[in-house]
């Protein structure tokens, strides 16, 4: 009997040193290499996974491309990863691939975006979404001085993807700011376009922003009419409206209409120091990284996850934590990204 104890606790206490040490598999889903954002969200993933001893397989599905997203996350389901840590690039697309996931016992975790309609999925780190929004439009109510009955003024919209769940999130947000001025005469959008489909932009594409702005100021803005902004949702889709204003011959401290994005990239915060571009948002993906990194620590040692929200994804209130999304422009950008340690002086230098 005493043997038998002996045993037992040798096997216990082996067993309990070959798990610690067996490296758990996460794979880390990114939508596309071609925003910097996601990138970045992917190094640091990666980084900080490994620091805790993790292995990482890290995949970018092509540009944007779903089946290959589908694709890459059944390889990392073969190649034994355990937890799953998506961005989604279409939020509805992956509900076979997760039911898969789920049935291996595997955990799944949305990183940024929600995934919809599926009950395999476990938790959700991302910012404040419609935060986000409220303090573009915010930005644009204080600027122009609309709370003093400022106006008229004119104003246009390019919103991200529809297949992005947080594109309605960015917009809604931002609209819950500007429609009462849009309703009152105070905000006058010349081309009508202000619903979500008709100024989104698929696959948050520079381009195809830049395109319909190159439109609208053919169509409605070559007689010379002010357009005194133009709200982005992002940076990327804020580039396109920049390019296309410069070409258009708009003047940075004379006719240049005010510009909105999101995300601090480079790009866009060299335009904010040229003045082509008004203010963007601050989403340190540091800061993500380590709270998906955490929520997956917390998981896989069964203890309780830290949350502060819940996000119905059309079948169960999702546990999310959201991180505080902030206000950047040319007189905070110092602070807040270059003594961050996010980027260095060079790094923003035009
Ligand atoms: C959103 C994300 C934004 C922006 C956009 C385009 O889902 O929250 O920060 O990067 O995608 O990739």
């Amino acid at each position: 009997m005493k043997k038998l104890l002996s045993l037992l606790l040798v096997s216990v206490l082996l067993l309990g040193t070959t798990s610690a040490f067996a490296a758990q598999k996460v794979g880390v889903s990114m939508p596309t290499k071609s925003l910097q954002r996601w990138n970045e969200d992917g190094e640091y993933l990666k980084a900080q996974f490994e620091a805790g001893g993790y292995e990482v397989e890290l995949q970018y599905a092509g540009d944007n491309d779903v089946p290959t997203q589908v694709a890459q996350l059944e390889t990392m389901l073969l190649n034994g990863c355990t937890v799953l840590v998506i961005t989604a690039i279409e939020s509805t697309a992956l509900g076979n691939v997760l039911a898969q996931a789920k049935e291996a016992g595997v955990k799944v975790i949305c990183h940024d975006r929600i995934i919809m309609d599926t009950p395999a999925v476990d938790y959700y780190a991302t910012f404040d979404n419609f935060q986000v929004g409220e303090i573009q439009g915010q930005y644009v109510v204080d600027t122009l001085g609309l709370a003093e009955g400022k106006g008229p003024f004119n104003i246009e919209f390019h919103a991200g993807d529809p297949g992005d769940n947080n594109a309605t999130y960015f917009f809604n947000g931002a609209m819950s700011k500007v429609k009462q001025y849009l309703d009152n005469g105070q905000l006058v959008c010349v081309s009508g376009q202000t619903t979500f489909d008709q100024v989104a932009t698929p696959s948050w594409k520079t381009e195809t922003a830049q395109a319909r702005m190159d439109d609208i100021i053919a169509s409605f803005y070559a007689d010379g009419k002010p357009l005194d902004v133009v709200l982005c949702s992002n940076d990327s889709t804020a580039q396109g409206a920049t390019n296309a204003l410069v070409a258009a011959g708009f003047k940075p401290g004379e006719n240049f209409p005010i510009v909105t994005g999101q995300d601090c990239d480079i790009a866009s915060v060299k335009n904010i120091l040229k003045g082509t571009q008004s203010m963007s948002i601050f989403k340190d993906t540091r800061i993500l990284a380590a709270r998906t990194v955490e929520i997956v620590n917390s998981v896989l040692a069964g203890k309780e996850v830290e949350v502060n929200a819940v996000v119905n994804n059309n079948v169960f209130d999702v546990p999310t934590f959201y991180c505080t999304p902030l206000f950047a422009d040319i007189n905070n950008y110092q602070q807040l990204l270059i003594e961050s340690g996010y980027y260095t002086a060079e790094q923003l230098a035009n």
